[in-house]
C-alpha cells in the first residue's frame, strides 16, 4: 500500500519538484540580472542519476505522481535524458515534467519525449525579439519559439507557457498573448513577480496583482476551469474560441498555500518544505545506495510535520532565497 504524505494542515503532497542544477544561461532580470555564479558547487556535486531515481523512488513509495525537473537550466545537465529514464523506472510517477527556458528543447526535445517525458513549461515573456532579449539578456526568441513548434512536433498535445508579469514591461500586452494563443493549444501562465533577496527593488517597481488580468477576461467571456489534484497552482481561464488557455498564477492572494500539493528537492539533495524556507533537511547521505529506501522515507516524512501553512511573502520574508534559480521556482 502506498503512504500519503499528509501535514499538520491536512494538506496531501502528490508533487515533487525536483532542481537537477543551479545553473542557469539566461540572466531573467527578476531572477539572475548578473547571470549564474558558481556558489562553491562545482557540476559533481549535484545530484547523480543514480540519487535522482532513489530519492524520486522513496517519494513515489511515500504516494508522488508527478514530479517537475526544474533549475536553474535544467536541460543544461548532459545526462538530462538518462535522469527522465531513471525517474521512468518507477512506475507510481505517472507525470514527469520540465520547466524550460527553452533553450535545448528544438534540439533535444523529441529525445525527451522518447525517455518518457508528459509535460513542459516554457518561459517566454515577451512576444516581441527585443524586449525578449532585454528581459532574459539572450537574443534566442526565434530559437524558443522554434523549440515550443518542435514540442509539438514531437507528439505534446498542450505547452505551458510562464509569462512572468510586469508592470509597464508586459502588464498592458494581453491582446498580443491572446491572439498568439488563439490558434495554439498553449495554457500561457501570468506569474506574478514574487520578492526574492536578490530581487526587491525590481519588486517594488514591477510587481503588479493578476486581478486586472483575471478582470479583462471575465470582462470578454473566459471561464474558470476546475483544477486537478496535481496541478500547480495556475488558476485556469478558457474560452470557445481559443485553442489556448490563460493560467493566474497569484501567490500573493489569501489562501494560495491552501491548495499546496508539493515539496521540493535541491540539486544538492536539500528538501525543502517551501520555495520561501529555511536551508531545507539534506537528504543526501541516505542517497548513496538502494539500502538506505526506508530512512529516507522516515526522514522525508518527519520533516513533513515542520511544513508551514503559508509563506510569509506578505511581510517582505522571503526566507533564504535570494533568486528562485536555487530551488528551482
Ligand atoms: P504545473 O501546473 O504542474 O504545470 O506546475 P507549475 O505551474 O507549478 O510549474 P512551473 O514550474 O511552471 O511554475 C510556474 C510558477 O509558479 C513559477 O514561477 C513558480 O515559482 C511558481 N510556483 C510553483 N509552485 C509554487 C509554490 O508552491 N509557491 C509559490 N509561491 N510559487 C510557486
Ligand atoms: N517571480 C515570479 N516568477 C519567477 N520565476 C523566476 N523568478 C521569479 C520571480 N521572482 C519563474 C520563471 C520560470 C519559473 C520557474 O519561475 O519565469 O518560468
Ligand atoms: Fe534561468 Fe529560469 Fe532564472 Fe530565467 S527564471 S534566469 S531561465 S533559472
Amino acid at each position: 500500500m502506498v503512504s500519503q504524505l499528509t501535514d499538520a494542515y491536512a494538506r496531501k503532497f502528490y508533487y515533487l519538484r525536483l532542481s537537477v542544477t543551479d545553473v542557469c544561461n539566461f540572466r531573467c532580470t527578476y531572477c539572475l540580472p548578473d547571470g549564474y555564479k558558481p556558489n562553491g558547487v562545482t557540476s559533481k556535486s549535484f545530484l547523480s542519476v543514480d540519487e535522482i531515481r532513489r530519492v524520486t523512488r522513496a517519494f513515489a513509495t511515500l504516494g508522488t505522481e508527478k514530479v517537475r525537473l526544474t533549475g536553474g537550466e535544467p536541460s543544461l545537465r548532459r545526462d538530462f535524458t538518462d535522469i527522465i529514464a531513471g525517474i521512468r523506472e518507477n512506475a507510481a510517477i505517472r507525470q514527469i515534467a520540465v520547466t524550460t527556458n527553452g533553450y535545448r528543447l528544438a534540439r533535444d526535445v523529441q529525445q525527451w519525449r522518447d525517455a518518457g517525458l508528459t509535460a513542459i513549461n516554457v518561459s517566454v515573456d515577451s512576444l516581441d525579439p527585443r524586449q525578449f532579449h532585454a528581459i532574459t539578456g539572450q537574443d534566442k526568441f526565434r530559437q524558443v519559439m522554434e523549440g515550443i513548434d518542435a514540442a509539438f512536433e514531437a507528439g505534446f498535445d498542450k505547452v505551458k507557457v510562464n509569462t512572468v508579469l510586469m508592470r509597464d514591461v508586459n502588464h498592458h500586452q494581453l491582446d498580443t498573448f491572446l491572439a498568439w494563443i488563439k490558434p495554439r493549444p498553449i495554457q500561457l501562465r501570468f506569474i506574478e513577480l514574487m520578492e526574492t533577496g536578490e530581487g526587491s527593488d525590481l519588486f517594488r517597481r514591477h510587481h503588479i496583482s493578476g486581478d486586472s488580468i483575471r478582470e479583462q477576461l471575465l470582462a470578454r467571456g473566459w471561464i474558470h476551469q476546475i483544477r486537478s489534484r496535481s496541478d500547480g497552482p495556475a488558476q485556469v481561464f478558457c474560452h470557445p474560441d481559443y485553442a489556448g488557455q490563460i493560467g493566474l498564477i497569484m501567490p500573493y492572494e489569501k489562501d494560495f498555500c491552501a491548495s499546496c500539493n508539493r515539496l521540493r528537492v535541491s540539486s544538492v539533495g536539500n528538501l525543502h518544505l517551501c520555495l520561501f524556507g529555511d536551508g531545507g533537511v539534506s537528504l543526501r547521505d541516505l542517497l548513496a545506495g538502494d539500502s538506505q529506501q526506508e530512512a529516507l522515507q522516515a526522514r522525508i516524512a518527519s520533516a513533513l510535520a515542520h511544513k508551514k501553512q503559508t509563506h510569509f511573502l506578505h511581510q517582505g520574508n522571503t526566507g533564504i532565497t535570494q533568486n528562485l534559480s536555487y530551488i528551482g521556482g
